[in-house]
């Protein structure tokens, strides 16, 4: 193996290993750096994948014993095969984390295992993740830092993965537990507290703020938090664990209000089988020598960078969640391809208001763009289109109408500014939309455009309308 590169990149998540597909692409010589002992970064081994699994599974069980029988399907006896379930989760990561080795060798990218170390600009040494490898030397043209980011620890609470999860815990746990407390409602909480609620647990989630998911726009996060409460989910918000004992018998949580207003920095205890502690992730730059290379960072850790993912360091780029924003798979890729064409002489852009957002509940939330909040202190005139899944014939058939899609378009030139969807298929109903505003369409143009009939896309189209006030179906 040649050891001068043109690209190294350090990371093999879905921001590095996109980037270096790119860079192969573009006729780079390049390597990535992964120290897991497998590709695909937290999304594919520990994330995004495996808890869509689970997500998949754990619906398929709850609508087999709650929802069948409004279709005329009874059953008996149905019973959980949590072994199974997980051995398939587990099928899924190994078979998507070859996918991606294939990949690199597909492109003539040399995957290298082990933990890289920035050494000088232009030097990656490789500490090998195996005994008895050697240590190797990496000369580059240019490096991407895509190291990712990890669970940010909560004070006073020792995750052990066992009793006290992180998310990573929570996707492997031998059982369901007859009771869980999830900290944080964002959303890792809520899917994965959608997860072991509908395989038995009693969920609740204890919540910092007065509302959950925050950032979204407000009228999806009050309704969402009505349907999950429907599903069994209790929340307790406005509240902060202070500490939280672990014995063989289960968990003990000490919690307090948060506003001295609301409960008067009310004291209470919880007691749980198990604790999933999801209050969001921090940049993980351990082990890089980020200081001795001159890396600036931000004063949460964050790596900064220029407008074409450039450190302060000439060579040395960075992208996906060590370098902040949305902690999304597909913006860490987006900005690896960016990046990468930017580094090889072409000109690239990520319009960073048109990403969408997608929570994997059952009914699922996606966000795009802005919210009504952010409209409103922007001082921006704005018109709502909004229709409700009830009114959608699908989602009747389906039995499946609970939520609804909500458009926002300036009151003047009609472009759209943004989409709340709660409902069945959310995540990928909010693509067109995402279209739209990449094609600075208006409100109009989508409602003008023919949906299939009876589909669920077609509460996109009548929202559109609404923003006109002429919405057909209600
Ligand atoms: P990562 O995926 O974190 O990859 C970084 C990689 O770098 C890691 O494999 C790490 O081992 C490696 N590394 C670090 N330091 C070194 C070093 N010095 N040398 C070598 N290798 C190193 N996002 C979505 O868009 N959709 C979802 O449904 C979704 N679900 C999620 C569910 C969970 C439970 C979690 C935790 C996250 C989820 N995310 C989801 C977020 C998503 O996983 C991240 O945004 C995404 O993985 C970020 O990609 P990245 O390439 O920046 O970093
Ligand atoms: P998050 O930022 O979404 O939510 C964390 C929640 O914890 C917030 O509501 C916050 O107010 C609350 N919180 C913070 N400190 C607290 C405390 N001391 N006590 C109680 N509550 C507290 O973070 P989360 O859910 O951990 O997810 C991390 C990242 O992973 C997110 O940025 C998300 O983008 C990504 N992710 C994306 C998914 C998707 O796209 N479907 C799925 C899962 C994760």
């Amino acid at each position: 193996m040649s050891d001068a590169y043109d690209l190294v990149v350090i990371g093999g998540g879905p921001g590095g290993y996109v980037a270096a597909i790119r860079a192969a692409q573009l006729g780079l010589k390049t390597a990535i750096v992964e120290k897991r002992g497998a590709l695909g970064g937290t999304c594919l081994n520990v994330g995004c994948i495996p808890s869509k699994a689970l997500l998949q599974s754990s619906h398929h069980f709850e609508f087999a014993g709650h929802e069948f029988a409004h279709h005329g399907i009874k059953t008996t006896g149905l019973t959980l095969d949590l072994k199974t379930m997980m051995g398939r989760k587990d099928k899924v990561v190994q078979e998507l984390t070859q996918g991606i080795e294939f990949l690199m060798k597909k492109n003539k990218i040399d995957y290298i295992l082990g933990e890289g170390l920035i050494t000088a600009p232009g030097e990656v040494a490789v500490k090998p993740a195996k005994k008895g490898d050697k240590k190797q030397v990496l000369k580059t043209e240019n490096i991407i830092i895509a190291t990712g980011s990890d669970v940010t620890p909560l004070s006073g609470v020792k995750i052990d993965e066992k009793r006290i999860v992180s998310s990573t815990g929570a996707l492997e746990l031998k059982g369901v537990p007859q009771t869980l407390v999830v900290v944080g409602a964002g959303v890792i909480g809520l899917e994965l507290g959608s997860v072991w609620g509908r395989l038995g647990a009693k969920v609740t989630v204890v919540e910092f703020l007065d509302h959950i998911l925050p950032g979204m726009d407000a009228e999806v996060s009050k309704q969402m938090q009505r349907i999950l409460a429907k599903q069994g989910i209790e929340f307790k918000l406005s509240s902060k664990v202070t500490a939280a004992k672990a014995s063989k018998a289960g968990v003990t949580l000490s919690i307090e209000a948060v506003s001295a207003e609301k409960g008067g920095g009310k004291k209470e205890t919880l007691k749980a089988d198990v604790v999933l502690v999801a209050i969001g992730r921090r940049p993980y730059t351990e082990g890089l020598g980020l200081d001795k290379a001159g890396v600036e960072m931000d004063d949460h850790g964050f790596i900064k960078i220029d407008e074409d993912f450039q450190t302060n360091v000439e060579g040395i780029f960075a992208i996906g969640d060590v370098i902040g924003g949305a902690m999304l798979a597909h913006k860490a890729e987006d900005e690896g391809v960016v990046a990468v064409e930017i580094m090889a002489g072409q000109s690239g852009h990520i319009n960073y208001d048109a990403i969408p957002g997608v929570v994997y509940t059952w009914p699922e939330v996606a966000n795009l763009g802005k919210t009504e909040e952010q409209l409103k202190e922007a001082g921006v005139d704005y018109r709502v289109g909004k229709f409700p899944f009830t009114a959608n014939s699908r989602a009747r058939c389906n039995a499946d109408a609970d939520g609804f899609v909500k458009i926002l378009a300036d009151a003047t030139t009609d472009a759209v500014l943004g989409c709340h969807i709660i409902g069945p298929e959310a995540g990928d109903l909010i693509q067109e939309v995402a279209v739209a505003m990449e094609l600075s369409a208006s409100a109009e143009d989508i409602a003008r455009i023919s949906h299939g009939h009876p589909g669920l896309s077609e509460a996109v189209k009548e929202a559109a309308l609404g923003v006109d006030g002429r919405a057909i179906h209600i």
